[in-house]
């Protein structure tokens, strides 16, 4: 069965994003290490498919490179009805009853994008087999959070935890 991972970024107090959204952080200067993705091409190679929320949609339709993925299957979820684009389909049907028929089908890994709405959905639905986080060394304060109000309660094991020179913390876990 296809997995589905949550590869996300996350600041040291849990937050995706700023309370606007704004996710620069992610990207400030001074975190740079020349040639390092922290995995990020290899996990792409991994995965033929991304899922995110509607909020990160619109987040992602504001970034410089074709967004989100043009050789990927990407799935959007909302609640109201949106006409789908020659690369993106928005799923307005039972979100878990989706992931779970999408499960079954043969491909690739599945990026769960986030955001926190969507990734509590599929926590407490059981769906989602494996976690990448990574850690950034800063505390926002306030923001998205990298799972909304609501998530249940879920031990997770430790698979792999790598650390960077620049203080990025990446841990691999799945539910125990
Ligand atoms: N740090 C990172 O690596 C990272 C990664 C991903 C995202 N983010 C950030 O996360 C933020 C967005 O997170 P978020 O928690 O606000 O929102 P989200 O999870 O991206 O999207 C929430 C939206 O999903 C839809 N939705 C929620 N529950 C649903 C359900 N049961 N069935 C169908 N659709 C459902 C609704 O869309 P409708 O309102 O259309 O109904 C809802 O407004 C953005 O700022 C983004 O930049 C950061």
């Amino acid at each position: 069965m296809r997995k589905i991972i949550l590869y996300i970024a996350a600041s040291l107090d849990g937050y995706i994003a700023r309370p606007d959204g704004d996710t620069s952080w992610l990207h400030d200067k001074r975190y740079m290490l020349e040639g390092e993705d922290y995995g990020y091409s290899t996990f792409l190679q991994s995965i033929d498919t991304t899922l995110m929320g509607h909020n990160t949609y619109k987040v992602v339709l504001g970034f410089k490179e074709p967004s989100p993925f043009p050789a990927k299957a990407n799935y959007v979820f909302s609640r109201s009805s949106h006409p789908d684009t020659k690369q993106v389909q928005f799923v307005q049907q039972d979100a878990a009853e989706f992931v779970k028929e999408l499960k079954q089908q043969p491909g690739k890994g599945i990026w769960l994008i986030g955001g926190g709405q969507i990734n509590t959905l599929l926590l407490n639905a059981g769906l989602i087999d494996e976690f990448i986080l990574t850690y950034i060394p800063i505390i926002l304060g306030s923001g998205i959070p990298l799972f909304a109000a609501g998530a249940q309660e879920r031990q997770l094991q430790a698979l792999e935890s790598k650390s960077y020179r620049n203080g990025f913390v990446q841990l691999w876990l799945q539910p125990s």
